[in-house]
């Protein structure tokens, strides 16, 4: 892996947090055997990847039971991060995966469309506030000095999981290639409801109004706040919270009229043509 910095490494133009994986971990990905029965969540960073997993989560346990695991980072592991867990392959179905990794570097088989993926994505300007407050807290980030340095690596795509507008372009350039649902966060914030029904019908899962209710029930921000499977306090890298605010909207505390202007500027020449709407308050 080529070393950016203390912190961040590349491998095939795509950044991670150094030591987190290696190039031989992902070029083997390239022919994990994908089962029919599969689950992926594909997110950049801070956009909603674990409210999904929870949501996800809770739509398989009500729909036909899952595999106990002790949190839902065991139950939905990052494929990309070895971590020394166990096999995949030896995972009773569905199994459920979670990963930040560009198209180019999943594994292959997902492109015989039989797996199911999610992905979500969320306004930049929150996405950038919610990543900023995480560096402060997550113990293999770089701690950034100030807001504007953060921006500033942000947007040259020298952070873990590089370039938000890449990862954006490049998943909505290949929605023929895979069998995948596009969310966005703030339509989950909008209308969990219907993101839970968009998603039960979209993984053909059966649930009754009352286990639709009780997903929605388990995935609001106070919920998941008090659950310990799923409110990511039992993760040892933290110094704290990861459920921080969970709004619309939060930007607005972090950036100036001018760095709002500028993320506009720049948002709108690398995706103008893509027809995407974003929504910021
Ligand atoms: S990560 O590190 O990529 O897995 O982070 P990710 O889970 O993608 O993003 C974390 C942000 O999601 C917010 N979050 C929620 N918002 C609303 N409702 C629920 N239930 C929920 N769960 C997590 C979390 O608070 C982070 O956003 P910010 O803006 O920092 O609060």
């Amino acid at each position: 892996m080529e070393r950016i910095n203390e912190y961040l490494g590349r491998y095939k133009g795509y950044s991670f947090a150094l030591g987190w994986t290696t190039p031989e971990y992902l070029d083997a990905l390239h022919s994990f055997q994908i089962r029919d029965s599969d689950i992926f969540l594909v997110t950049y960073p801070k956009s909603g990847t674990i409210w999904t997993q929870q949501l996800l989560i809770s739509i398989c346990e009500l729909s036909g039971g899952l595999n106990e695991y002790p949190n839902n980072r065991e139950q939905m592991p990052w494929l990309e991060f070895p971590g020394g867990r166990e096999d995949y392959a030896l995972r009773p179905s569905p199994r459920l995966f979670s990963t930040h990794l560009p198209p180019a570097l999943t594994p292959a088989g997902l492109k015989e469309k039989t797996a199911k993926m999610i992905y979500v994505m969320r306004n930049p300007k929150d996405n950038i506030a919610s990543y900023y407050h995480f560096h402060k807290v997550m113990d293999v980030m770089k701690n950034p000095y100030s807001f504007e340095e953060f921006l500033e690596e942000y947007l040259a795509g020298n952070v873990p999981a590089s370039s938000w507008f890449d990862h954006i372009r490049e998943w909505h350039s290949v929605c023929d290639q895979y069998n995948i649902l596009y969310l966005t966060y703030e339509d989950m914030i909008l209308d969990l409801r219907g993101a839970v029904v968009k998603v039960c019908g979209f993984l053909s899962k059966n649930l009754s109004d009352a286990d639709i209710d009780k997903v929605v029930e388990k995935s609001t921000f106070d919920a998941m706040k008090e659950d310990s499977k799923a409110n990511y306090a039992f993760y040892e890298r933290l110094r704290g919270d990861f459920m921080r605010k969970g709004r619309i909207g939060d930007w607005k505390n972090t950036f100036t009229v001018a760095q709002s202007e500028r993320v506009d500027r720049i948002l709108e020449e690398k995706l103008g043509d893509m027809n995407l709407q974003f929504i910021f308050e």
